[in-house]
């Protein structure tokens, strides 16, 4: 076996961490594990894991309820598109996970990546996987600086990672080569003095490290203004789904507005626009809340202002269809984006 494949799973016997996914070989749980960590860190995930496995234990369980649970049980993981195409390939399964490389690829939401995981682990199928912490621990230990986000350093890497993956134990080694990227070999500080890989390590060598691995594109950050109101009218206020093509969608939300810019310092232009939307002609009472709190996606910054708004209790207002008058003390059934849920907790 190759030096590194070698020393990569000695090094995880001695450091792998014991999680909850990696006791078992079904397909469906380690499916709902992989998207979890997709895009949150595991100590984030974990509870998160255990409660969806615990309401939705298999596929049918996912396969029978509403979206709107699915949804809710997401709640704060964000990226919620993880959990509608999740359900959407439960409904795809008739009632049995696909058991070839093709049919895991092909479910909703599952790229090569997630492919290559689950049909390692479930299945012990010799395939690699290439994540994020792939790309970083294979750049470094190489000493390679093809950017990892081009064709042919994609091609590149690729390569690399089926040339260490162990075929007898792909399992065992692509759990090994995550955890050494997560906790041995981090993009922040990685542990190179404590390495056992670093004798041949070529970025360590000659004094690369904090260079690997290279990326051709940075991702470009854009601003969305929000404008969010918690509408009072006894104890009741109103939300709506979120249904266009967007961010967030089939979560809920209170009514908005969205402006082109920040308009902190003009919030008399804010509060008219609102009050064109409510349709009344009651006396309202505008109050800010909070401010300017910013939430990071991965290609924008959602910059949000909150404002309270008291409508007297007769008062009929004309928001529309897609709006519901719901008591405030129910708001916990309902699924809102974090921004949004972080905000109603504080509030409320
Ligand atoms: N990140 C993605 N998949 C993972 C896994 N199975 N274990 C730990 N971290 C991961
Ligand atoms: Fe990563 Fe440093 Fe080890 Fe090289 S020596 S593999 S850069 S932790």
């Amino acid at each position: 076996m190759n030096e590194f494949t070698k020393i990569i799973e000695q090094w995880y016997a001695e450091h792998g961490r014991e999680l909850p996914w990696r006791d078992t070989k079904d397909p469906y749980k380690i499916w709902v594990s992989e998207i979890i960590l997709q895009q949150t860190q595991v100590k984030q995930g974990y509870d998160y894991y255990l409660r969806f496995i615990d309401r939705f234990p298999d596929v049918q369980t996912l396969a029978a309820a509403d979206e709107d649970e699915v949804l809710n049980y997401w709640q704060g993981l964000g990226y919620y598109s993880r959990a509608r195409n999740m359900h959407a390939a439960a409904r795809s399964m008739n009632g049995r996970f696909p058991t070839t490389y093709e049919g895991v690829r092909a479910l909703k939401g599952v790229g090569d990546y997630t492919a290559a995981a689950i049909c390692s682990f479930a299945y012990g199928m010799p395939l690699a996987v290439v994540d994020g912490n792939v790309y970083r621990v294979l750049a470094r230990y190489a000493g390679i600086d093809t950017p990892i986000d081009s064709t042919a350093g994609v091609k590149l890497f690729r390569q690399l990672a089926e040339e260490y993956l162990d075929k007898h134990r792909p399992s065992l080694y692509n759990q090994a080569i995550m955890d050494f990227g997560a906790l041995q070999c981090t993009p922040g500080r990685p542990q190179c003095e404590a390495c056992p890989l670093q004798e041949t390590c070529v970025a360590f060598r000659e004094g690369r490290v904090e260079e690997l691995p290279v990326k051709q594109h940075k991702t470009q950050q854009t601003f969305r203004y929000f404008h969010y109101f918690l509408i009072r009218q006894g104890g009741q206020t109103y939300i709506s789904k979120r249904t266009a093509k967007d961010i967030w969608k089939n979560l809920y939300e209170l009514p908005m507005v969205e402006t082109e810019s920040a308009m902190t310092d003009r919030m008399t232009e804010v509060f008219a626009a609102l009050k064109e939307r409510l349709g009344t002609a009651a006396e309202l009472e505008f109050r800010p809340l909070k401010q300017g709190v910013k939430h990071v996606l991965s290609h924008r910054i959602i910059v949000a202002d909150f404002y309270e708004v008291r409508v007297p209790e007769g008062a009929v207002l004309n928001l529309g269809e897609k709006y519901l008058k719901v008591d405030i003390e129910a708001l916990n059934d309902y699924a809102f984006p974090v921004l949004v849920n972080n905000f109603l907790r504080k509030y409320l």
